[in-house]
């Protein structure tokens, strides 16, 4: 069994695609052993009590400084001893402690098609407004491996998405939302647990 933590900021639909993942079966040999959230009162919560999993908040705002809500962060995460953390609209820096900790054991879920609209400032709507200003006629999203870099980790999978005429970025977020990130990051989460891929030479291959 693949223990996974899900790390979340917000609405958690992704979360949410990993939950209904496991419990339809399409996510196997996983279980769900915990949700941690940097914000109070997010809708993530709620779905996390729902589906009966433990969940906590580790907010900056309880910490003297940056370092102490790293330490809080880790340990939290250590608590739940998991194999694999999953950030699913995790909108914090990833302190370096928990990556070398937790080295190819991090999996982030990205909504575009990277190298593009990616990297710092890149992140939730934002994302999809700077694909409108460019015109692009497909985006979509990827998941990837996290490392030191900003969105730059070995790329496990990505999907693409149409844009469409008449676009706002709400719609085109929930149009990725809909046919990219809810199935490539439970769809990773699965081949990871069965161990259908594997890093070599900083890349992702299918075994
Ligand atoms: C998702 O679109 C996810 O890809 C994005 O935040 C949203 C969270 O939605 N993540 C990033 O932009 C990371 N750079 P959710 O809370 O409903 O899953």
């Amino acid at each position: 069994m693949l223990k996974i933590v899900v790390l979340v900021s917000g609405g958690g639909t992704n979360l949410q695609a990993i939950i209904d993942g496991i419990r339809e079966g399409t996510v196997t040999n996983t279980e769900l052993v915990g949700v941690i959230s940097n914000n109070y009162g997010v809708k993530s919560l709620d779905r996390a009590k729902e589906a009966g999993v433990p969940a906590k908040v580790i907010s900056p705002k309880d910490y003297a400084d940056r370092a102490a809500f790293h330490r809080a962060l880790l340990s939290g995460i250590d608590e739940f001893a998991p194999d694999l953390v999953v950030l699913a609209g995790f909108l914090v820096r990833i302190p370096e402690e928990l990556l070398e900790r937790y080295e190819n054991r991090i999996i982030n879920i990205h909504p575009s098609l990277i190298p593009s609209f990616c990297g710092v400032g890149a992140y939730g709507l934002k994302v999809h407004e700077m694909a409108l200003a460019r015109g692009v006629k497909v985006t979509g999203a990827t998941v990837h491996f996290v490392n030191a870099g900003m969105d730059e980790g070995p790329i496990i999978d990505q999907m693409p998405v149409k844009v469409q005429d008449g676009d706002t970025p709400e719609i085109l977020q929930r149009r990725v939302m809909e046919q990219a990130e809810w199935v490539i990051l439970p769809g990773a989460i699965d081949d990871i647990a069965n161990k259908r891929i594997c890093l070599e030479n900083g890349k992702v291959r299918r075994v």
